[in-house]
């Protein structure tokens, strides 16, 4: 590891399918930034058993995800990509840091009072301690920065806010983190309802784009796409589709929302919707071709978990050994 690097430490769960918003928004900046930084990336299947999963879906989809993250960039040689629960330093630490997290501020999280409403039939221990397990996921690696949407900042503050008070009893045991939400990230809105984020929670399919969509499924989605009846290319708050479509358009192509409004000045909706949609399917098309190759590749996509999951435990050690000396247990 180069000593001036800063270290920054994202992990995404395997409970679901990436969207293109999850892509522009956050998986592609991870990939921007293992050059500046010290990067560790990790598929956080264990956060993802707070709810209830099939079993056989989410191997299917951790492996998945595992290949997709690799097929936007991250360079397991570069970065340290690995499944979280391969690494058994996070669960360990989840319990000593358990010790120094209170009930009251579990009790304060807002996405537990979300979610503990959306599954009233399965309010579990580990839904209440979710945060403490991503604290230790964040605190395990030394980290400086942690890469987060806006939903996960609480969750990030609540790691800093254990991290100091350990520190406070025992010494500098670990780095202080801090959420890093990069203000370019575009955020895309919802096809079908532009005033919401893209979710694929969504009940309607054709509110968002799925990383691994076909070509035409992505074509069909973008020309579906609800805008308005004032017929103008340009971005506007009373125009919240257009620009949806503007913004994700220059976000795939790299230019400017200005350029773009330009490019499409004087034309309808009826060229700029297909033509949005190819330049996602354009952007998307290696991504997914590149994730099915891995896919099929069982051998080469176990040497590269098995090898992230091993770089990652060597430096989890380093910090877990620490905190059981500070905490008085009697050294293995
Ligand atoms: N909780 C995060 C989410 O749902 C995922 C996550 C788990 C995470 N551990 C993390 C994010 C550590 C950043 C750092 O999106």
């Amino acid at each position: 590891m180069e000593a001036n690097k800063k270290t920054i430490f994202s992990a995404v769960q395997p409970s679901g399918k990436i969207t293109l918003g999850n892509y522009l928004g956050a998986l592609r900046n991870w990939a921007l930034l293992q050059d500046e930084y010290h990067a560790l990336y990790c598929v956080a299947d264990q956060h993802a058993i707070t709810v209830r999963q099939d079993p056989a879906s989410l191997r299917r989809q951790t492996l998945e995800l595992f290949a997709q993250l690799i097929a936007c960039g991250i360079d397991p040689e570069r970065s340290t990509l690995f499944i979280q629960s391969h690494v058994s330093q996070h669960a360990e630490l989840a319990w000593a840091l358990n010790c120094y997290t209170m009930f009251g501020e579990l009790s304060r999280m807002t996405q537990f009072k979300d979610k503990s409403a959306a599954h009233a039939d399965n309010i579990n221990a580990g839904l209440f301690t979710y945060p403490v397990l991503m604290a230790a996921d964040i605190l395990l690696y030394q980290t400086d920065l942690v890469p987060v949407g806006e939903d996960q900042r609480q969750h990030v503050e609540l790691a800093r806010d254990i991290a100091q008070r350990f520190n406070g009893v025992y010494g500098d045991v670990f780095a202080i983190p801090e959420a890093y939400i990069p203000k370019l990230g575009a955020r895309v809105m919802s096809l079908s309802e532009p005033d919401k984020k893209m979710s694929k929670s969504s009940s309607n399919e054709n509110s968002y784009v799925l990383v691994m969509d076909k070509p035409e499924v992505i074509l069909r989605k973008f020309k579906r796409a609800v805008t308005d009846s004032e017929g103008g290319i340009y971005r506007s708050p009373e125009k919240p589709g257009v620009t949806n479509l503007i913004d994700i358009y220059a976000a795939v192509t790299g230019k400017t929302p200005e350029a773009v409004e330009q490019e499409f000045s004087g034309q309808g909706y009826g060229a700029f919707k297909p033509a949005v949609g190819e330049a996602v399917v354009e952007a998307l098309r290696p991504i997914r071709e590149e994730t099915e190759r891995l896919l099929t590749d069982k051998g080469q996509l176990e040497a590269l978990y098995r090898q992230g999951a091993e770089k990652a435990a060597a430096a989890a050690a380093r910090t877990l050994r620490k905190v059981h000396k500070k905490v008085g247990f009697v050294p293995r």
